[in-house]
């Protein structure tokens, strides 16, 4: 099929690379010339695992190309909308105007009998808000919302084989269009559900409202954990045999961050507001502050290991991406907790193995390195903050050598309390014994 993607930025860029690998021929369009420019070498424009190979094989099978210029779109028989949703300035609400803006230059080039296809996460409204105004233009084009569920990461897999899809008709034949689209992964046996815009919207923000509300429930728990000395990775544990819970995104530490969760749970509660229906999520923004309380608790912990005050004291914080094998730092618990330590007078030095340059141009005033043991050389104190592989294989005793002093806060629970402990650590886990 002739495919277009408008927006190649993260959900973008791997969605028009991964309908090429699915053998349609697709046409990736984005205002920015930078981007379309690396894209259309191969390059990915972010660091996400596997999205290089794919972009260059299929570039080079001819099934692939990059544009600035809308009108290349005009002739693709299906568009998806893939364009940013990020948090509006000053408010808590999405910010729509780079899928109106997206949706407007689509339809003036969109052919009749196209399906425009949204991806991105929205407010619940808006596709049939776009479809009355697509109604209204007498385009002869059809809308769809089709949302995507892809992890930074896996994002590549996520899109070529779903975990489930999501169709958002107002047109029972549009139902056959978007199967053509997806017929490698259907034929692969992935549940599909079709049903109305409102309700495909909501898929997604309550997809991500309960993951983060999985996630801050057991920050809940570590919190309470602390105080009375219980802890809160065997809580989890015991909870998560029990298969109604399930053991997967109970990891206690410093909480979510990204591109998505934070955001699409402000965003719903924002919504839920304007429907006349916020008390029905006012927990999420409970789950919110349980979040950010987690950094927090990094702070205090990082000025209590020192006797009480931050302050001159050389502090290596080991993370800045929001999670490992990403290079994002949108909204990120690692990158706000060095920030913070900073602000509070301590000699801050941060690395990580995908996030230094991203961190660097938007806080010039941290000092930063490439290099793990340049980091922890002469440390008073680590803070693992991400838990990138290179660090949760760290040596302890290496590590000691390499500090003045063997103190680590381990913000995400990953490293062996008692391994660190032998090696003469000071070790503080995020509502976890000690030992
Ligand atoms: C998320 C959703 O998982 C995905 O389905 C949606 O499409 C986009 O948002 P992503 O932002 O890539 O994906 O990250 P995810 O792997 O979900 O992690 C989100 C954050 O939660 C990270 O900061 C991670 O460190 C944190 N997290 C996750 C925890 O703190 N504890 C956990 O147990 C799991």
């Amino acid at each position: 099929m002739r495919i277009s993607v408008i927006g190649c930025g993260y959900l973008g860029a791997v969605h028009a690379a991964s309908m090429a690998e699915l053998g349609h021929d697709v046409v990736g369009i984005d205002v920015d010339a930078r981007k379309i420019e690396l894209l259309a070498s191969g390059r990915a424009p972010f660091f996400e695992p596997g999205l290089p190979e794919i972009l260059t094989s299929a570039i080079e099978a001819g099934r692939l190309r990059f544009s600035t210029d809308m009108a290349d779109a005009a002739d693709a028989e299906v568009h998806f909308i893939g364009v940013g949703t990020p948090q509006q300035l000053g408010s808590s609400a999405a910010d729509l105007t780079y899928v109106d803006a997206a949706f407007r230059s689509l339809a003036a080039v969109a052919a009749p009998g196209s399906l425009i296809v949204g991806k991105s996460t929205v407010p619940v409204g808006t596709a049939a808000r776009l479809a009355a105004e697509l109604d209204e233009l007498g385009t002869g084009a059809r809308l769809a919302w089709n949302p995507e569920f892809l992890r930074e990461g896996f994002a590549v897999k996520d899109t070529i084989e779903p975990d489930r899809l999501v169709y958002g008709v107002a047109d029972p034949a549009d139902v056959e269009v978007l199967d053509a689209v997806y017929a490698a992964a259907i034929g692969a046996g992935t549940p599909r559900i079709v049903t109305d815009f409102a309700t495909a919207e909501l898929v997604k923000v309550s997809a991500n409202a309960f993951l983060a509300t999985k996630i801050s429930f057991i920050n809940a728990m570590a919190e309470i954990a602390e105080t009375v000395g219980a802890d809160v990775t065997q809580l989890a544990d015991a909870i998560g045999h029990d298969a109604r819970i399930g053991r997967r995104f109970l990891n206690a530490g410093v909480g979510f961050g990204g591109g998505c969760l934070p955001k699409d749970i402000r965003a719903f509660a924002a919504r839920a507001e304007e429907l006349g229906r916020a008390e029905s999520v006012s927990f999420l923004r409970e789950i919110d502050a349980i979040n950010l309380r987690r950094r927090d608790r990094v702070v205090d912990l990082a000025a209590s290991l020192l006797g009480g005050d931050v302050h001159g004291r050389r502090i290596a914080v080991l993370g800045l991406t929001f999670k490992p094998d990403s290079d994002d730092i949108r909204d990120s618990p690692a990158l706000d907790v060095a920030v913070r330590l900073h602000g509070l007078g301590a000699d801050v030095i941060a690395t990580d193995p995908e996030g230094v340059a991203n961190s660097r141009a938007k806080h010039p005033q941290l000092a930063f390195t490439e290099s793990t043991d340049e980091a922890l050389a002469e440390a008073e104190l680590a803070v693992l903050v991400t838990e990138w592989s290179e660090y949760r294989e760290l040596v302890p005793a290496d590590v000691a050598a390499a500090m003045r002093s063997p103190r680590i806060i381990d913000g995400r629970n990953v490293l062996d309390p008692a391994a660190w402990m032998e090696a003469g650590f000071d070790y503080r886990g995020m509502g976890r014994h000690a030992g």
